[in-house]
């Protein structure tokens, strides 16, 4: 192929359940273990890796384990696989594998793990369903020693029914699952490394060739051979971990034609302790690195080794383990990346390089690179080892990024001083810093400046004004966030400042939660500099109410039954839309997108394209037979672009071919001409200028808004935006389109919400009924919203170039192309205008909504009705206004994403709530109580609010939160600490559900076996397993008997997308019904022979299937006009309380805390439910914290994959957290009286939100800062450094705006 075949893409072709073609590096799905002989220490290494960045080529004498290979639910499953699925970790299953492998990887070197060896193996991975507590909750069984042993547990009802809250109440715990079923581990049992591979590697003595179709591999097995062919081939590429190279190739599109791989040059893998240091072979991983330094950190007294501590503080937060175990440290000194979290510290520090070619060595210290990326290495030279010295003065190294764990810099840095003898008297300062130009600098003149001067006050204020002179950054400068990083040269000079001092004053050092953690972490009583950052296990627990004494055992209605695939998805076993077997004469479609914004199509040249090997044809709106319009609700977007492009991204065309490679080398030879066209729209703002909305204009309202503002006894006015986010998901979109040859028929597998909506637009693109065309969605690797309508444009142009070739063709988008293809949630602006009293009690409330929609409207309207169905979130308010406008610009469409404009409607009411309380002084909580709905009140729609359980979740969330003592500490920790400040927030829910159609299909066999179909799809969130529980119990029978093998149109037709939370409720009841006809009908068989079995009546009756739809619709007849109506079946209620940390300095923030009261009717499945509330808060804290999509002022999406787009990890979670289902809160409108539970949570991450903005106003007091203040959501660290203003952030003020074009713009 025209590039080395990842691992990843081989091992695809060997095994159908490897599923992954997402080649992204960064989120850990395709994780295997690689083992590997290693001579100079006589033994075998085990390793996670990612398979989609290790190159085949260098796996020559590697053993590599996938997770079928180590158990399968058939034969034996491995404790791995096993306890992962029991304890509920596993929604979707798409991350699993990958998980599974991690630790798996963990355990073949370390069988009795500490708890922060399993996080450290888990910091490459990501998932996006389960909010990670469960994984660790299963995991935590492996360790010896357990700091806490919750579980999640049943509280027994007392016998009035309340919820025993209190210590004194006895609570009886049923574990959710128990660890004492668990399989043991037995390491003994294990596969053994094949020892022909060991004698393959001492062998190994010749230089090892591979020939690929445009890349030459070659592997030297000596230096003298590495040098040798560097002089014949002075322009290859050397390629160790292949995470840099891997990443350039496949992102910048770069072409290595000659490979060298010196893994295996033992010169370039060795360790020597010399008199200076430590000096490491070139090829040495960076966990070879941290561990040696480690053992010498142990050994040696701390004045040798702060370089070593600083190193290994860096290496705690670079990359995920996976990357770690392979890339190695020439490769991160050679990349010469200005955000390298190495080079700083080694320019700081002095470390040596001993550079090669044949015949010469040269010895020298590490500078900073000629230019961006560029070393002064000729191109014969290699480096061969690096020296790393001990110290003998004061050394730190600081890393700041977006999230903590496996993300790279924006601001990193190394600092170094030596005093004269005896005294504080600067003799000698290095400052280096990467994040600040185009290579890693040092501050030279004001190192210089402070030569001579006595470590103290008045040298701090000099360095920082000269930092703040020296350390410029142009406004335009790219990777954006320019006063925040110059503001950040500042604050990391002051913590290295306070931590001489602190070491200078010789003072305990203790972190923030009081252990002694950490290198770099560093705290002084009241200054302290860093935000606790030391790794602490998750304490989580959950309650929830057990089912009733005297419910039958093989009723599994309310019992936590296990995710009926979650062991499948443990093993590999689960079957993706992708781990379809290949047709024999199957192609592959890559899509050809635009590259502008907004203009017309000059010309398309497919010519070169099309002479390449592998190449079919090429696709293009004239190929379309039937309609090219297409569109969820209105067709008002094109299956391929015709003549204009709206959007970067905007799809064009495809090309198929043999394969993937082919497809997508061909796809970027593909020349297009355009000319731009004016406006060009990208954000908000512009479409206010511009007046570019879709309309209607939606307004609801209800009292006297003057009135209201007159009886008021304050007004004020605020704006507030909220950044969209990416779907995530881990299975990208996906479509195997195959044609039946016959009437136009055709079969598509489709990882889609909407199976119908996928029929019908196909159809009717291919111009055929929708009679034709049969769509099969067996599972998904995850949806969010963002397969309810986007995937169906992907489905269409692979279904028509199939029809165009008769043809089966097949395309899964890599993380990149999705994301530039899909939208995610709408960002939203919100401007309001707020009347109330003293108290606190708002009185009117008038409030504007734009959304940024993208180029089409999508479903775009309903999304801005819901946002202005919650305006008001929990509260009542007498007289409101919300209008909201639906912005057309040129992105590409946004969509559905879980809560469906819900949380950007009530996090602007939460962002006003919050100003209320600040300007009146008073407590936020008190003021939210004081407004929040009571029994029987109106809505501003006029939905009267019936069983309303808002109070008893408030009340029991501030009881499990320890409210008022969690208040008290904080003040108190506030008062101590001037750099780190705590916050604190409560913040109600109130969901509405309405309902959509579903329908059901139940056959039963002759055996007594049963095949359940229903119109809902299975994403991970356990909707199959439920609907088993359902049919279980309505049938009578053993939950065993029943089987869901897929959602098909073909069997359950007409469906609404799995959507809005209703999809148990609907498909539920529909489910319910389907068996009570089935029952009916069964009902003779039983009469005639009432001692027999399920089996008997079942083989003698002659009706086995029925069909029953189920109908209820949308908005249940709102009218916006006269504001009658009811749009809303339900209300899901839900309270959370969440206490963060923030480091004022740097911006980061540490989630500690947060108790959750929800109200889930009575649950269905507490397992599923509870993995639902955990999962949705955790994708809450991404979109209010953390996840930031950055577009270039001309709509050009920077984020495009995990390494520069972050969605929570494992180390996001709170370290505290507790779920509660509310108890006695039977609901009459849904299935078995239980409740929607998919999107309700996530807006309760909110808490986490308005925690971090508490923290800042404890900050801003410091510098005598008060009342109402603007935070746009994500609260990402640029955004809290900013808000805390203080003496650093003055020396640096933005540049005016207007006055510059920004790199990335807000949406
Ligand atoms: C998901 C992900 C996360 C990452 N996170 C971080 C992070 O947190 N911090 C950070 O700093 N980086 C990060 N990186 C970047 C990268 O992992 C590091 O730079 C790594 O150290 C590169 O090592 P490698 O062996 O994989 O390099 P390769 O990709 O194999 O090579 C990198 C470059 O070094 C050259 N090279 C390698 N060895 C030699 C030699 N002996 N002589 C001359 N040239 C040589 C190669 O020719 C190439 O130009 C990340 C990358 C990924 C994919
Ligand atoms: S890291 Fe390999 S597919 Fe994401
Ligand atoms: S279960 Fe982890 S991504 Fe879905």
């Amino acid at each position: 192929p025209s590039l080395p075949p990842s691992l990843l893409l081989y091992l695809s072709h060997l095994s159908p359940s490897i599923q992954l073609f997402l080649d992204c590096g960064g989120c850990g799905a395709c994780t295997v273990m690689l083992s590997k002989y290693q001579p100079h220490l006589s033994k075998v290494l085990h390793h996670s890796v990612n398979g989609c960045l290790a190159p085949l080529c260098s796996l020559h004498h590697c053993a590599v384990t996938t997770v079928e290979g180590i158990g399968s639910v058939a034969g034996k499953l491995h404790p791995v696989q096993e306890r992962i699925a029991k304890s509920h970790g596993s929604q979707c299953g798409f991350c699993t594998p990958g998980i599974v492998m991690s630790l798996y990887a963990l355990l073949r070197n370390n069988p009795t793990p500490r708890m922060a060896d399993i996080e450290e193996a888990f910091q490459g991975n990501l998932c996006r369903c389960t909010g990670y507590r469960p994984i660790l909750e299963g995991y935590k069984t492996f360790t010896k020693v357990r700091p806490h042993n919750h579980t999640l547990s049943i509280l027994r009802m007392s016998k009035d029914h309340r919820l025993p809250l209190s210590s004194s109440t006895s609570v009886l715990p049923a574990p959710l699952y128990n660890p004492a079923d668990f399989l043991p581990l037995d390491p003994t049992q294990e596969i053994i490394f094949p020892p022909e591979l060991m004698v393959d590697t001492l062998t190994h003595q010749h230089t090892r060739g591979f020939r690929g179709e445009r890349v030459l591999w070659l592997q030297p097995a000596s230096l003298d051979q590495l040098l040798e062919l560097k002089t014949q081939y002075p322009n290859a590429k050397m390629v160790v971990g292949n995470t840099e190279v891997g990443i350039e190739m496949k992102f910048k599109n770069l072409l290595y034609p000659v490979i060298l791989a010196p893994g295996y040059i033992p010169e370039l893998n060795t360790i020597q302790h010399t008199d200076e240091g430590i000096v490491f072979g070139a090829s040495c991983s960076l966990t070879l690195l941290g561990d040696v330094l480690k053992a010498a950190v142990g050994k040696l007294p701390l004045y040798q080794t702060e370089v070593f501590n600083a190193v290994l503080e860096q290496l705690r937060w670079f990359a995920g383990l996976q990357i770690r175990n392979v890339a190695a440290i020439g490769g991160n000194i050679m990349t010469a990346s200005p955000i390298s979290d190495l080079n700083p510290v080694f320019m700081a520090a002095g470390c040596k390089l001993t550079l090669m070619s044949k015949g010469k060595s040269l010895l020298l210290s590490l500078q900073p690179g000629l230019s961006y990326r560029k070393t002064i290495l000729t191109p014969e030279e290699v480096l061969l080892c690096v020296l790393i010295p001990y110290t003998k003065k004061h050394f730190a190294a600081y890393k700041q990024s977006p999230r903590r764990e496996d993300d790279i810099s924006i601001v990193t840095s190394g600092m170094s001083v030596t005093f004269a003898e005896g005294s504080t008297v600067v003799k000698h300062l290095a400052l280096s810093y990467g994040g600040m130009a185009a290579t890693t600098v040092m501050a030279k003149n004001t190192a210089s400046r402070l030569l001579g001067k006595q470590w103290g006050e008045e040298l701090l204020q000099d360095a920082c004004s000269s930092l703040a002179e020296e350390m410029t950054l142009h406004p335009s400068a790219p990777g954006g966030m320019v006063t925040y990083r110059r503001t950040l040269t500042l604050s990391l000079f002051y913590k290295f400042y306070l931590t001489v001092q602190q070491k200078l004053a010789s003072c305990n050092v203790t972190t923030a939660c009081g252990k002694r953690r950490g290198l770099n972490i560093f705290q002084m009583h009241s200054v302290c500099v860093c935000v606790c950052v030391c790794v602490c296990v998750c304490v989580s627990s959950g309650t929830f109410q057990a089912v009733p004494d005297g419910q039958k055992e093989e009723d599994v209605v309310g019992r936590p039954m296990m995710h009926l695939s979650a062991l499948k998805q443990a093993t590999g076993e689960a079957v993706y839309c992708d781990d379809i077997p290949l047709y024999e004469n199957e192609l592959y479609l890559c899509l050809i997108t635009s590259t502008k914004a907004h203009a017309t199509i000059q010309s398309i040249d497919t010519a070169e394209a099309e002479s390449m090997p592998g190449v079919v044809t090429c696709v293009f709106a004239k190929d379309i037979p039937g309609s090219n319009m297409t569109g969820p609700i209105v067709y008002d977007e094109t299956v391929l672009a015709d003549d204009t492009v709206t959007c970067v991204g905007h799809i064009i065309g495809a090309v198929v071919a043999d394969t993937q490679a082919h497809a997508q080398r061909a796809a970027k030879a593909v020349r297009i001409t355009y000319q731009e066209l004016q406006p060009v729209i990208i954000t908000i703002q512009d479409a206010i200028t511009h007046q570019s909305f879709f309309q209607p204009v939606r307004t609801i309202q209800r009292g006297d808004l003057d009135q209201g503002f007159t009886q008021a006894d304050h007004i004020l006015e605020g704006e507030m935006h909220m950044g969209g986010q990416e779907h995530f998901y881990l299975e990208t979109n996906v479509t195997v389109a195959v044609p039946k040859g016959e009437d136009g028929e055709m079969e598509l597998f489709v990882s889609t919400q909407s199976a119908t909506k996928t029929q019908s637009l196909v159809a009717k693109a291919l111009g055929v009924p929708a009679s034709r065309v049969v769509i099969r969605v067996k599972r998904m690797g995850g949806g969010f919203g963002g397969k309810e309508s986007r995937s169906t444009t992907l489905s269409t142009v692979v279904a028509v170039a199939a029809q165009k070739l008769k043809r089966p063709v097949r395309c899964m988008l890599d993380r990149d192309e999705d994301m530039l293809v899909t939208g995610g949630r709408h960002p939203f602006y919100g401007r309001y205008k707020v009347g109330f009293m003293k108290s606190g009690k708002v009185v009117a409330l008038e409030v504007t909504y734009y959304s940024n929609a993208g180029n089409s409207m999508d479903l775009s309207l309903s999304i801005m009705e819901r946002a202005l169905f919650h305006m008001e979130n929990s509260y009542s308010i007498a007289n409101i206004r919300g209008r909201g406008y639906v912005c057309k610009t040129h992105l590409p469409s946004n969509t559905a994403f879980r809560g469906f404009g819900g949380p950007q409607g009530m996090l602007i009411a939460e962002s006003w709530m919050s100003d209320v309380a600040l300007s009146l002084g008073l407590p936020a909580e008190q003021v939210r109580r004081l407004n929040m709905y009571i029994q029987g009140e109106r809505t501003p729609y006029s939905q009267i609010l019936d069983h309303i359980t808002l109070d008893r979740c408030w009340d029991q969330c501030l009881e499990i939160s320890s409210f008022t003592q969690r208040r008290a500490g904080i003040e108190t920790y506030n008062r101590d600490h001037r750099w780190t400040k705590r916050g604190l927030s409560v913040v109600p829910t109130k969901f509405g559900i309405s309902f959509t159609a579903a329908g059901a299909l139940a056959h039963i066999y002759t055996d007594g076996s049963v095949l359940l179909t229903h119109g809902g799809t299975e994403m991970g969130q356990g909707l199959n397993t439920k609907m088993v529980q359902v049919a279980s119990r309505t049938l009578g029978i053993p939950s065993s008997k029943i089987h869901i093998t897929e959602t098909s149109t073909n069997t359950v037709p007409n469906t609404s997308p799995t959507a809005a939370s209703a999809s148990s409720d609907l498909n539920g009841a529909a489910v319910h019904n389907a068996c009570e006809i089935l029952l009916h009908r069964l009902e003779p068989y039983k009469t005639k022979n009432p001692k027999g079995c399920w089996e008997d009546w079942v083989s003698t009756c002659q009706s086995y299937t029925v069909l029953f739809l189920i109908g209820w619709y949308h908005y249940l007849g709102y009218d916006f006009e006269t504001n009658t109506g009811r749009p809303f079946n339900y209300f899901s209620y839900g309270v959370a309380c969440s206490e963060v940390e923030i480091d004022c300095l740097t911006g980061s923030h540490k989630n500690i805390h947060t108790s959750i009261v929800i109200d889930v009717g009575n649950s269905l499945n507490p397992a599923l439910d509870i993995g639902q509330v955990e999962g949705g808060f955790m994708q809450g804290v991404g979109l209010y914290t953390l996840e930031e999509l950055k577009y270039s002022p001309e709509g050009y999406l920077f984020t495009r994959g995990p390494g520069m787009y972050k969605i929570p990890a494992f180390g996001d979670i709170p370290t505290d957290l507790t779920v509660s289902l509310l108890r006695d809160a039977p609901n009459d409108k849904a299935i078995f009286s239980s409740k929607a539970i998919g999107e309700p949570p996530l807006f309760l991450a909110a808490s986490v939100f308005f925690a971090i903005k508490d923290a800042i106003i404890a900050a801003r007091k410091e510098s005598g800062l008060s009342g109402p203040f603007r935070l746009d959501s994500p609260a990402t660290p640029e955004r809290i450094r900013n808000a805390c203003e203080d003496r650093f952030t003055k020396l640096c003020p933005p540049a005016e705006p207007g006055t510059f074009t920004p790199w990335a713009v807000v949406v």
